[in-house]
C-alpha cells in the first residue's frame, strides 16, 4: 500500500516538474518573438495593417495618394519632419490640395505610440532604396 502510494506521489510530482518546464520555455519563446521584429518590419505591419496606409500609398506610384517614394523624396529634399507632419504638428508639404483626403486618417494615427510612429518613419524610408 505504502508503495502505491510513493509511486503515485513520484508520479504526480512528475507531471508537476514537466508541466511547469513546458511553460518556462513558452514564455521565453514569446520573449524572443517580441524582440526579434525589427522596426522596419513593424513599420511595414502598421503601414499594410492597421495604419490601412497601403490602400491610398503604394511605394512606387501615385494611387489615391502620393507614393511612399514621392513622398520621401520631397521630405529628404525639403529636410522635412514626418513625424510631426504624423503628429499634426507640421501641415503637409506634397500635395496640400488633397489634403483633407489624408486628414481623415489622424483619427487612427493619434492611437500610434511614438514607437509605432518611429517604426513607420523607418519603413517608409528604407523600403523605397
Ligand atoms: C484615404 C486615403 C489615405 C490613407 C488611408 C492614408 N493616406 Fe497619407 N495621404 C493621402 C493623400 C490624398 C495625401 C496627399 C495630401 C497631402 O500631401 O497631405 C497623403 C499624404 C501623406 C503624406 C505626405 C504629407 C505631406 O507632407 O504632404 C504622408 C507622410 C502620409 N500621407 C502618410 C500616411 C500614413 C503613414 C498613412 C497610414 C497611417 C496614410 N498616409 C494613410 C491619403 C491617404
Amino acid at each position: 500500500m505504502q508503495k502505491i502510494i510513493l509511486l503515485l506521489a513520484t508520479i504526480g510530482l512528475l507531471t508537476m516538474s514537466c508541466q511547469s518546464e513546458k511553460k518556462e520555455k513558452e514564455t521565453i519563446k514569446i520573449g524572443t518573438k517580441k524582440k526579434e521584429i525589427s522596426s522596419f518590419d513593424q513599420g511595414k505591419n502598421i503601414f499594410n495593417g492597421k495604419g490601412k496606409c497601403y490602400t491610398c500609398h503604394k511605394i512606387d506610384r501615385k494611387s489615391i495618394g502620393p507614393g511612399v517614394d514621392e513622398i520621401m523624396k520631397i521630405y529628404k529634399e525639403k529636410d522635412a519632419d514626418l513625424i510631426a507632419f504624423l503628429k499634426q504638428d507640421a501641415g503637409p508639404i506634397v500635395d496640400p490640395q488633397t489634403y483633407v483626403v489624408m486628414k481623415t486618417n489622424f483619427a487612427i494615427i493619434k492611437t500610434f505610440t511614438d514607437e509605432e510612429l518611429d517604426a513607420l518613419e523607418v519603413y517608409m524610408t528604407e523600403v523605397i532604396k
